[in-house]
């Protein structure tokens, strides 16, 4: 048989095994196979040296024709494959990955459901300065310099007659002074106490505190504004409890207890069987007070109400430590979408 014979045999078998090729580690081996250093096409342009000459040039002009068609089919199949392998790659009927979108923080949440509430009886808010003064922070509120009334809110001093404000009221001092009545109130923000960090308290907390001066306010217009908002904040059926206390800028003062919102008063472990809850402070606001604003305390009158933030929430909640709300642990947060 001659060369050429073989050759064409070579030929048709790797036609017919690259057209058949399903993949590209077998169209790589067909490469080595025929046009590769030891190949089969190759070794017959090795051996041209050892043919006569006529024959020399018949053989190889057809084996140079054959390894170049052979060698641009295998390239032809080949980029093909590849192209196929990164199109199927790419399914454009899948799902899309999910981005994790951001969450209001809870305390936020919360802050802004207050806010809401007041907003819809007709408050305004008003904010102030977390760094204050000694004086609005305590003086103007009637505490005076060295009066044991300090001692309740353990306070971090900036430097001196600088300090972190230690609740929300003095929005109220800085207001009253700079507005005529009738004001209607409510100074949402975050305050500081040298608290020792525990489940229950923590150095940083928020606060709404709520003003109301006009002529003839009284004590049963803090009561019923206090209902409202508690029934719209807590539940239609909530119960409150005005207990008489005791805060430098309110005379009288109070402290409101509402029914445990879970139990409704029967006790369980949110009330530690108390079956009321502690909420806010409120009273009519101290006559001093509203002088040293330069409101005459003769025509006006107001009442003020100051409540946390964080407590409602984690008794809304069911949180059992006011540190998670700091952690910032976002699997803690996102629960509260
Ligand atoms: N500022 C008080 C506190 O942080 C809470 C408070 C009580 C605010 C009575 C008021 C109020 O406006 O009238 O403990």
């Amino acid at each position: 048989m001659s060369i050429l014979d073989d050759l064409s045999k070579i030929k048709e078998n790797a036609l017919e095994r690259i057209s058949k090729a399903d993949s590209l580690d077998l169209l790589k081996d067909l490469q080595v196979e025929f046009l590769g250093r030891k190949g089969k096409i190759t070794s017959i342009l090795k051996s041209l040296k050892d043919l006569p000459a006529d024959e020399k040039k018949a053989v190889g002009a057809e084996a140079n024709k054959t390894r170049a068609l052979l060698d641009n089919l295998l390239n032809e199949k080949t980029e093909g494959f590849s192209q196929q392998k990164t199109s199927s790659s790419f399914d454009p009927t899948l799902p899309g990955t999910p981005t994790q979108g951001g969450v209001v923080h809870i305390v936020n949440q919360v802050l802004t459901d207050i806010c809401d509430i007041f907003h819809g009886m007709g408050f305004e808010i008003a904010k102030g300065p977390n760094v204050e003064t000694d004086y609005y922070n305590f003086e103007a509120l009637n505490f005076p310099p060295d009066h044991p009334a300090r001692d309740m809110q353990d306070t971090m001093f900036v430097e001196h007659d600088r300090l972190l404000r230690t609740h929300t009221t003095p929005v109220q001092s800085r207001f009253l002074e700079t507005h005529k009545p009738p004001i209607k109130i409510i100074t949402p923000g975050i305050c500081f106490r040298n608290e020792a960090i525990s489940t229950r308290s923590h150095v940083a907390f928020h606060q709404v505190d709520g003003f109301l001066v006009d002529e003839g306010v009284t004590l049963a217009d803090l009561k019923g504004a206090l209902v409202a908002f508690c029934k719209a904040f807590f539940s239609e059926d909530v119960k409150l409890k005005f207990r008489p206390s005791y805060f430098p800028f309110t005379e009288p003062s109070a402290e409101v207890d509402i029914s445990c919102f879970l139990c409704k008063g029967k006790g369980c472990q949110i009330c530690k069987y108390a079956g009321w809850l502690e909420i806010l402070g409120c009273g009519m606001i101290d006559p001093n007070v509203l002088e040293n604003a330069g409101i005459d305390s003769e025509k006006y009158t107001g009442y003020a109400f100051g409540m946390g933030v964080e407590r409602p929430a984690l008794l809304k909640y069911k949180i059992n430590d006011i540190r998670l709300f700091f952690n910032n642990d976002t699997r803690f947060l996102r629960q509260f979408r």
